[in-house]
């Protein structure tokens, strides 16, 4: 017999079935809402290069078994006519079918076209209200289209001082819409009249220029004008033109040269007609106040060679210089479609004081990766220093010995993480650097001359990939509430559109850290836009051979150091977790051969199936495990995901190639390593354990064993961690898939070295590169590479995962783990359907579990074993797990 229990069981039974009764008649009127449209995961964008761009939609029915059942797209050129029904562009049949993302598969899409669309969706038992419209815009689509120029100005790589550009131009006929489109070598800010076009920072993403350069699109009717208009574009080197002497000899990159760029702006009359102004040798140059940019250390400005007016049409420029044609940086143009990196969030400074006579510090009371903006009023030559770092010395000035050791100036011209802003003396300015971002709690500003400052004349911007969160957990433990918080800002501190190890020191795309980190961010970001531009920048590194360099994207440094399967398996695991998180298998059909490509390298390299190449367990507490275990591993990981990829791309030759190789890696892994008798791998510390445990190498029949090994090995290790990032990124699941949830949790949950909280107890708000808070090396105060705890709280306590049977949470596998101290715990995640939400609270002796499954999918509950469940809403027990649906649902377990 079921029971249906309201959220509060201590209502009686009448009521209950009051609630339901009334619930029901509500539920019968109701009519599923279709929301959320996006095109390639993008509300309305106006970008697209793709040929047949992704279309989705997310079904709103709080009803219990709610469900699409079919669907009809209508994408027109016409919005009105749209409206009415009629589609001029694709209009497809009444599909029966649950998906709600579809490919474009209509008329051949054109350029520099508008497509509005909608969709219609039934559900489980009549037609729903179709969408609202939303629309897509195309770009140029195919690089023929480029009338504009390549153009810069005459200086060389080493000139320091950023080059402004303008041009302007008149408009005769009444402007209907206008699109900006610029790519550029470098950085840029763009502005019309005066007005800076758009709030994106840092633009373009960072690629192999050489190979593959993006352009941006913005809507710009608004900002021109019948008659005379400017158009203004300031070009910054970011890491098109590295100047700075850093780590990986980015000033020695192949590619490095004065930034250049290329303009259209395509104005489309109400006439019909177009126009299109271009960069052109017409154009005109002159320095701007920028005298220094880099986007590894920080950027000089000098407020005295400001130029008012110099982007708007009414400007005298005949001081300034002719622009020369250049050469495009590649001959791959493409369309930027992701989320840009923009100033997210305004971080007022907590507190300011008086080191001395010319010296202040701020705290912002966080460690953050982005900028600070200073305004302050002094004598016009005034020199202000603005020095950033993540800790104090013992002195009270700020210290940056932690994250400036790899950094060899060859003069202090060019100090680290330290802005330099000369002041104009024309009353109260303020400066925020364009073209650099830094990692940084505090900064010290220091001045020639005396100048006044408070509070508030200084800020802190956290700039990132601005994606959405798609995520939360809280909990009873306050602790590890704040751990998942300041894994998520080191987790977007690491975010610039590739995902990096830290935003000081390196800004590298270190592979490795980002494999580690992908889960934690699927949870907790809608960051698929990002993952996808960087498998495309991991395509553009590969050489013939598959080899892939251990940073991407790379000048070249990389394909000789760090580059064991360990670190560059991203590769094959970021494009399976894409699959799974939002069922959509392009990027892993995109990246097939590459991996195919990468692991036949490596098997010709190592016929036995196992690999030495690799790094290890990183920053290991103590123990340290053979690398050929971990490299193996993670070989063995990339050859089953490619095996998987196989059968679901219907390539059984492959399928049948790669399942015989994984299980000859897994069984030479176990041959070595594993104890059978024992149920100990090599040495049986806790990474030798758990990797195994978690990849899925040890055989079913003992993997209880092995688990219970580990349980005991951890407990020896007085319940605490000892593991480097291969070994972190593994142990929790590894205990908590395996019986062991609490034992999991006692590491989660520790307060003492080595452990999570530690560095929180000590004040964290962001995650370290090593446990040992006084390391003398490998200190970075923002690492992300021990971050996977934030995507375990969704796993190992939650319980919310994805099912690789049917993936994008059409299926939702919940396994809560009831944790024996925490009192109560909720996780939420967005996914494609909409909100799943997982948690529970501890009622007495019994536990509330309540679930929420977004409508059009399903989800299967998994208890703990030896928990029984007293009462749950009406479902029927299936054979493996309580199959439910969408609607609220409570369950009591004891
Ligand atoms: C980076 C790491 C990276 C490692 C590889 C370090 O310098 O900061 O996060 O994975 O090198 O060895």
């Amino acid at each position: 017999m079921t029971t249906i229990l309201p959220k509060n069981p201590s209502f009686s039974k009448i009521l209950l079935f009051i609630i339901l009764t009334l619930s029901s008649a509500y539920a019968a009127n109701a009519a599923a809402k279709i929301t959320g449209l996006k095109c390639e995961y993008l509300i309305n964008p106006i970008s697209m290069d793709s040929p047949h761009p992704r279309l989705m939609w997310v079904m709103d029915d709080a009803r219990q078994g709610a469900k699409q059942t079919a669907y009809q797209l209508s994408v027109s050129t016409d919005s009105v006519e749209l409206s009415k029904g009629i589609a001029n562009t694709w209009q497809t049949v009444k599909v029966v079918s649950g998906n709600s993302r579809v490919n474009y598969n209509g008329k051949a899409l054109q350029p520099y076209t508008k497509y509005y669309w909608r969709v219609a969706v039934w559900d489980k038992d009549r037609k729903s209200d179709i969408s609202a419209i939303a629309s897509f815009e195309t770009g140029l689509m195919d690089k023929s289209n480029w009338k504009g120029t390549w153009i810069s100005d005459n200086n060389d790589a080493n000139a320091k001082p950023a080059p402004y550009f303008r041009n302007s131009f008149d408009l005769t006929k009444k402007i209907k819409s206008a699109r900006a489109y610029i790519a550029v070598a470098g950085l840029y800010e763009l502005y019309i009249n005066g007005e800076k076009i758009g709030n994106h920072r840092l633009d373009p993403m960072y690629t192999r220029f050489d190979r593959r350069t993006l352009y941006v699109t913005y809507d710009v009717t608004a900002q021109l004008q019948s008659g005379k208009n400017a158009v203004g574009v300031l070009l910054g080197n970011g890491w098109y033109n590295h100047q700075s002497t850093a780590v990986w000899y980015f000033d020695k990159s192949p590619w490095r040269n004065r930034p250049a760029f290329c303009l259209d702006l395509r104005v489309t009359y109400e006439d019909g007609t177009t126009e299109t102004i271009s960069s052109n040798k017409k154009w005109k140059t002159a320095l701007s106040p920028v005298i220094f940019n880099s986007i590894y250390t920080a950027e000089h400005y000098d407020a005295r060679l400001e130029q008012p007016g110099w982007n708007k049409p009414n400007f005298i420029d005949t001081a300034w210089k002719s622009v020369i044609n250049r050469q495009a940086p590649s001959l791959n143009i493409v369309a930027q479609t992701m989320q840009p990196i923009r100033a997210v969030e305004k971080i007022p400074a907590q507190s300011i004081k008086k080191l001395d006579d010319k010296t202040y510090l701020y705290d912002l009371g966080r460690n953050i990766s982005g900028v600070s903006s200073i305004t302050v009023k002094g004598e016009a030559g005034t020199i202000i220093r603005l020095k950033h770092a993540e800790k104090l010395g013992k002195n009270g000035y700020v210290d940056q010995s932690n994250i400036d050791l790899h950094y060899r100036p060859t003069d202090d011209k060019d100090p680290f993480q330290t802005d330099i802003f000369i002041l104009s003396g024309k009353g109260e300015e303020t400066f925020m650097p364009r073209f650099n971002y830094k990692g940084f709690q505090y900064v010290e500003v220091s001045s020639d001359k005396p100048i006044n400052l408070t509070k508030e004349s200084l800020t802190g911007y956290f700039m990132h990939s601005d994606v959405e969160p798609a995520g939360t957990i809280s909990s009873s433990n306050n602790t590890l509430n704040k751990i998942w918080q300041a894994t998520n800002n080191s987790y977007l501190s690491n975010f610039f559109g590739y995902p990096t190890d830290c935003p000081q020191r390196e800004k590298n795309g270190w592979t490795g850290d980002a494999h580690i980190a992908s889960e934690t961010g699927l949870y907790n970001f809608d960051g698929i836009t990002i993952y996808e531009k960087w498998m495309a920048d991991h395509r553009d590194e590969q050489q013939p051979n598959g080899v892939l360099p251990s940073i991407i994207p790379s000048n070249g440094w990389g394909y000789e150091w760090g580059n064991g399967p360990d670190w560059t398996s991203t590769i094959a695991i970021i494009p399976w977790n894409l699959y799974m998180f939002y069922g959509d298998s392009k990027t892993l059909g995109d990246n097939y051969e590459a991996i195919k490509r990468y692991v036949n390298h490596i098997n010709d390299l190592y016929p036995t199936g196992l690999t030495t190449w690799g790094l290890g367990d990183w920053v290991p507490v103590k123990a340290v495990s053979p690398v050929e275990f971990t490299s193996s591993a993670y070989y063995f990981t990339d050859v089953s995901i490619l095996a998987k990829a196989a059968k679901l791309f219907g390539r059984a030759d492959d399928q049948k190639t790669y399942e015989a190789l994984a299980l000859k890696i897994k069984n030479a892994i176990n041959a070595k390593y594993l104890n059978t008798a024992t149920g100990i791998y090599d040495k049986g510390y806790q990474t030798e354990l758990s990797v195994p445990l978690y990849w899925g190498i040890v055989p079913d029949s003992l993997k209880h064993k092995v688990a219970t090994r580990l349980a005991e090995r951890v407990k020896q290790d007085n319940n605490h961690l000892d593991a480097g990032i291969l070994g972190a990124k593994a142990i929790l699941s590894a205990l908590s898939d395996n019986g062991y949830a609490d034992v999991a949790y006692s590491i989660a949950s520790q307060e003492t070295f080595p452990s999570w909280g530690w560095w929180i107890v000590n004040g964290a708000t962001t995650l370290y590169e090593n446990w040992d808070i006084t390391a003398k090396s490998d200190l970075s105060l923002n690492h992300i590479m021990f971050g996977e705890i934030g995507a375990w709280y969704f796993k190992g306590i939650g319980g919310i995962k994805p099912d690789p049977k049917s993936p994008g949470f059409k299926n939702v596998l919940l396994t809560p783990n009831f944790i024996e101290k925490l009192d109560h715990f909720e996780s939420e995640h967005t996914g494609p359907y909409g909100k799943i939400i997982s948690s529970w609270k501890r009622k007495g002796s019994t536990v509330e579990y309540s679930v929420t499954v977004p409508a059009n999918s399903t989800a299967t509950v998994f208890f703990p074993a030896g928990k029984k469940v007293m009462a749950h809403s009406g479902q029927v027990n299936a054979e493996n797990g309580l199959k439910i649906t969408s609607g609220d649902y409570v369950y009591l377990i004891k």
